[in-house]
């Protein structure tokens, strides 16, 4: 997926690193010509710990990019995220010109559909203020393009910002449409489905594991976190070999119906943690394996030995 991230502040920036570590193509626009062209050459504007060294890797990638140019980066975005400021109007209240700036760039360039998401702090009516603002440089253009509105709150503490992205709590969406709530769920989907692995994986190396990763799509996040604590394979049976045992933690499809046979021959011993209850208990006990799954009442017997022969 590409999407645009609109202003190069604190929040856009830690958004446009986070979203390009996980794969999506990211724009970052501003129309600061001096930020811009500073982030170009590698120079962040703000310090947080582990936000340098994201920018880069993803800008070397070619998954980050940051431009004063907004036409092309709307058109070919699904969802663009407002994340400009909102300062203090005379009145003390949120001061909407820059974000119904943007909600009027997306109306002037947007030709498909697209999802225009607040991530700016804002007040309540501001979404319908976003959609006007939108529909009336489309009636402008006498063109009909579909679009949601949606708003995205932010909640990031300081100095923990990437984590807090990462692996969030929650994440609030205010949303009109099933394919607003579709685009922003699967947007979302890594940061939280790998959220738990994460720290299951932690754990196991803590206890004192030799941790073997296989991942479908998230193998540079994980490097992220793990660096060379664990080794990564690009093949799942790969991964296998001379293990002890099988912890299934994510839900990937490609888990769902695996090659038995060769699971039970390529690893030490047929044991099997599914932390997602992918795979039915019963048949798992007939193939031989000893399966542990969640919400299960089975005694540790087998995993204690593992652990402690691992350390
Ligand atoms: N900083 C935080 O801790 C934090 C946390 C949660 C929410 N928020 C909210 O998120 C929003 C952004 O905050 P921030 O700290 O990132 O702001 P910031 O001031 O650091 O950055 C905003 C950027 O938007 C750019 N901009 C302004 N108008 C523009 C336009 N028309 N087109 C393109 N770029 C434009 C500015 O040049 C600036 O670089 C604010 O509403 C803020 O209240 C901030």
């Amino acid at each position: 997926m590409r999407i645009t991230i609109v202003g190069s502040g604190y929040v856009a920036l830690v958004a446009g690193a986070c979203f390009s570590e996980v794969g999506i193509d990211v724009v970052c626009v501003d129309v600061d010509h001096n930020k811009i062209g500073n982030l170009n050459k590698g120079i962040i504007p703000i310090y947080k710990r582990g936000l340098e060294e994201m920018i880069t890797r993803n800008m070397k990638k070619n998954r980050l990019k940051f431009t004063i140019n907004i036409s092309e980066p709307i058109k070919e975005s699904e969802v663009v995220f407002i994340s400009v400021g909102t300062p203090s109007d005379e009145d003390g209240s949120a001061d909407l010109k820059y974000v119904l700036a943007v909600a009027r760039d997306c109306g002037k360039h947007m030709d498909d559909y697209t999802l225009v998401v607040t991530k700016s702090a804002v007040p309540v009516g501001t979404s319908s203020k976003v959609k006007t603002a939108i529909q009336v440089e489309l009636n402008k253009r006498k063109v009909y393009i579909d679009f949601d509105v949606a708003s995205n709150l932010e909640f990031l503490k300081e100095g923990a910002a990437i984590d807090d992205f990462l692996k969030p709590d929650r994440i609030v969406f205010a949303i009109e449409s099933s394919r607003a709530e579709e685009l922003l769920r699967s947007l979302y989907k890594p940061f939280v489905r790998e959220a738990p692995s994460l720290e299951i994986v932690a754990k196991l190396l803590e206890a004192g594991a030799r941790v073997n990763g296989y991942n479908p799509v998230a193998t540079e996040e994980i490097k992220h976190y793990f660096e060379n604590t664990i080794t990564y394979f690009e093949d799942q049976y790969e991964a296998l070999i001379n293990s002890d045992c099988l912890a299934v933690l994510t839900e990937w499809s490609e888990f769902r119906i695996p090659n038995y046979n060769l699971v039970d021959k390529l690893s030490n011993r047929s044991v099997i943690l599914d932390s997602r209850n992918i795979y039915d208990r019963l048949e798992m006990k007939d193939k031989g394996f000893k399966y542990f799954c969640i919400g299960v009442d089975t005694s540790n017997d087998v995993l204690k030995p593992l652990l402690s022969s691992a350390s």
